[in-house]
């Protein structure tokens, strides 16, 4: 059995991944990688065994600025066992192994946990911390139109995808805890486009999903736009909430309530650092989830 890690340019590795990633999770990297979205953050650590990958944990390199401080985190992901190797102490083989490679480089290791892997990470020493979810009140959410609407950017040229592109690489922040790399993960859930709108007197984007409450994902602009501008440009349905933390002037805008992750997941983490979610109240963007 071998142990390879960091080879996500490397056709035959990522194929092997992609087998299992697929036969795991129903999803593969295979576009990601070949349509330029992948740029080094994501370190696949995996155990390989006459030429099939048996066992996987990748480490996800997050770089963030937490209420105007930098801070470097590690989010695992993709962490699977191949049915017919589990409960043979392969994924906390490795995740022992990626555990050590960062625990005293970064300023902490944290990953959203599916409710049935629960116990496998509190065996691994995660404890769970709580995050605080945004919603904008009532009273702001339809308080009167103007400008120019959000228009669907899957409707529009090529130039304005680019933009789009290079905005989610470049833009003013638009939250209080917002993750300055966030191309890769941004690109991987926005590449289509779907959900990609733009308004042409902000010259901003927004994206914009439907679940239950109307999420606001993401906004992007070169200068900041107050949330009350985008507010004025799109039509919410029942209720409007954040993918994000508001940035600390908007947040007059919103209510939080305290979010577990309910049934889709528990966040788990490791260092006394991220505690601050928690106690600051903050919420890992949508986006930004592995
Ligand atoms: C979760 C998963 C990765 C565990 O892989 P594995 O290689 O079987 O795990 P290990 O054998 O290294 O388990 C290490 C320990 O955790 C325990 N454990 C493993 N899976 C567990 C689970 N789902 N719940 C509780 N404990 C679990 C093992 O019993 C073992 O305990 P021990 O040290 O007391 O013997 C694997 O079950 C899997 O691929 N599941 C499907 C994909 C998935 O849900 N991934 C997690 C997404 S967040």
């Amino acid at each position: 059995m071998k142990l390879i890690s960091d080879y996500m340019r490397d056709e035959n590795s990522r194929h092997m991944l992609n087998a299992l990633t697929r036969k795991t999770f129903g999803f593969d990297f295979e576009g990601w990688v070949t349509n330029g979205y992948f740029e080094g953050d994501y370190i696949p650590y995996s155990l390989v065994e006459n030429g099939v990958m048996i066992s996987n944990v990748s480490a996800n390199k997050m770089r963030f600025v937490q209420n105007g401080v930098i801070k470097n985190y590690i989010q695992l992901g993709t962490v699977m066992t191949d049915e017919s190797y589990r409960n043979q102490g392969l994924a906390a083989k490795l995740m022992q192994h990626v555990i050590k490679e960062y625990e005293d480089k970064c300023d902490g290791i944290y990953l959203f946990g599916d409710l049935s892997a629960m116990g496998f990470y509190r065996k691994m020493g995660f404890d769970i911390v709580n995050q605080y979810m945004y919603f904008v009140k009532e009273e702001f959410c339809n308080s009167g139109k103007s400008g120019g609407p959000f228009m669907p950017v899957s409707e529009m040229d090529e130039d304005i995808k680019k933009k789009y592109k290079e905005l989610v690489r470049l833009s003013y922040p638009h939250s209080a805890f917002e993750q300055m790399n966030k191309f890769g993960l941004q690109m991987f859930y926005t590449s289509g486009m779907d959900s990609v709108y733009y308004s042409s007197d902000l010259d901003c984007f927004i994206v914009k999903e439907q679940d239950g409450d109307t999420v606001l994902g993401s906004v992007l602009c070169r200068k900041k736009v107050r949330l009350a501008e985008v507010l004025k440009r799109i039509n919410v349905g029942n209720r409007l909430r954040l993918g994000f933390v508001p940035l600390g002037e908007d947040k007059e805008l919103c209510d939080c309530s305290l979010y577990d992750g309910a049934d889709d997941y528990r966040l788990f983490y490791r260092g006394s650092e991220l505690e601050a979610i928690e106690r600051d109240k903050l919420y890992f963007p949508d986006l930004s989830h592995a």
